[in-house]
Formats: structure tokens, sequence, C-alpha cells
């Protein structure tokens, strides 16, 4: 089963690894280097840590790459000390929204059930939401991995309407190939469990299952990234670490966008 998506789409998560200053020229950078790639078929993002949100959207208002935040709260306003609405999000030029997060449910307690709500309070509020699946090892050893990630899916997206799944991508991000300790997939495991996750999106919405991106995370880098894109199962990659240096972010991008330019072109 193929997705239909018609673009190639491409993301970083920054985490706590650049303050604003270093977030801001990360931009600044990125965004002149793929100048050329922009208006066409690549939707490229970047989630930053809060502090940065606003200084970037103020500072570089003509972006192109797309600018996301790393976590959200459900509620409106209110006592939720610490919390960030999506309205405040909206209001600091964010567009697109991760949610669920392997580190944010193995370390800040995120159930499905708060995805679920940080999902609607987004779709509500116009942002884009990009929703985190994945199992941990443990889940694989179990042999558990696919029944996990339609149970997160499942949950995360229940109630959404078929018109705001329109605005909602995933990340299938297994816990185990995530970060320096990590083990990045096979892209033949990948390619299983996208077709899986597609499964599962096909049968909460028939309309928008089947045009919802997929996208690969986990200790996606230059030599990986194109082997994952010749899978027709994903539609994008989602990188950590080794987008970190926009240069070798650029390069990364151009790679994967030359091998699905090349899948597209196949019959
Ligand atoms: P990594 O992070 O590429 O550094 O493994 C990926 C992620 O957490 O999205």
């Amino acid at each position: 089963m193929n997705s239909g998506t018609g673009a190639l789409y491409v993301g970083s998560n920054l985490k706590m690894y650049k303050d604003v200053g270093q977030t801001l020229e990360f931009f600044r950078a990125l965004d002149s280097l793929t100048a050329d790639m922009q208006g066409g078929d690549l939707c490229l993002f970047v989630m930053a840590a809060y502090p940065a949100l606003y200084t970037v959207s103020t500072a570089l208002p003509k972006l192109h790459v797309r600018l996301g935040a790393q976590d959200v709260y459900w509620e409106e306003h209110g006592p939720f000390t610490g919390a960030v609405s999506p309205a405040m999000l909206k209001e600091c030029g964010v567009q697109v929204v991760q949610i669920g997060h392997s580190e944010r449910r193995e370390y800040f307690g995120e159930t499905n059930s708060g995805v679920n709500k940080k999902v609607h309070a987004s779709l509500k509020h116009g942002l884009t939401a990009l929703v985190c699946v994945g199992e941990t090892a443990q889940e694989k050893s179990w042999g558990i991995s696919i029944e996990r990630v339609r149970e997160q899916t499942r949950i995360a997206l229940h109630g959404v309407t078929a018109a705001e799944m329109e605005r909602v991508w995933i990340a299938y991000e297994p816990a185990w190939a995530i970060g320096p300790r990590g083990t990045p997939a096979t892209p033949e495991y990948a390619a299983v469990m996208h077709h899986a996750l597609r499964q599962v999106l096909v049968e909460i919405s028939a309309d928008s299952g089947p045009h919802m991106p997929i996208l690969y995370g986990g200790s996606v880098d230059g030599r990986n990234a194109p082997e994952f894109i010749a899978q027709p199962e994903v539609d994008g990659v989602y990188v950590g670490r080794a987008a970190y240096d926009p240069k070798d972010f650029n390069a990364l991008i151009r790679e994967v966008r030359q091998v699905w330019l090349s899948r597209r072109k196949r019959p």
C-alpha cells in the first residue's frame, strides 16, 4: 500500500540542544541553504525549544522552513504552571507542533490520552500536529510493536474528524532507535511498521488515511536517510543529531530528495 502524500517531508527536532541565539542562526542558515527548493514538493520543518520560537518568527518573518514546537498543553489558559497553550504557540508563529515524542513519554509521563487531548487542542487552533508513535525495546522483544503503534495511533486520533486529519502527520520513531544510544531501524523494518501504520490510518479515516504523511525517525543520518526514503511506505524522515549542523542537514535533504524524485518516476 503506497501513500499518496505528494510531498517529501523532512524535519528536525532540536530538543534541548540549542539556545535562542544558536536556534536563530540555525534557521537563518538552513533557510538560505535550502532556498532553491522552497515552494516545491519539499515540506521542511524544525521543532525549536520554547524560548526561541518568538525570536525566530519575528527576526525571520519570511522563513520557508516551517517553525515547530516540541510540545504543547491542551488547556486554553489557567493555573497550569510551566505549561504553554496552543494559542501561545500560534502567537509565536508556530505552524507545527510535535506531540508524544518518546522522550516526553519516558521522562515526562506523557500518556496516550494526554497525546489525544493535545492533538485536539492543537488542531482546534489551526496548528498541524506531528504525532510521534513507536514501541520500546521491550515491547519489540515481546513481539507487540505493531499492536503498540496501532494503540498509540488510535488513541491519539480518537475523535479527530477526517477534515482535521489533513493537518496530522505521523512520525514512526521506535524508542530503541532514538538518540546516541539508539540503533537505527533497518529500512525494511521501518517499511513493515509504516505499512501497519498506513493500515490503521485508513481504518480510522478512509478519506484522509491514505494521504497522511508517515515519517521515519530514530538515528537517521546522511548515510541511511536515502535508504529509508527508497522505501515507498516512507514519506519523510525526522532527524535529530544528524541535522544540527545546517550544512549536513542541507546535504541530507538534497540526497533524500533525489531518491524521492526518482522513486516517484518509477511506474
Ligand atoms: P536522533 O533523534 O536522530 O538523534 O536519534 C531522533 C528524534 O528523537 O526524533
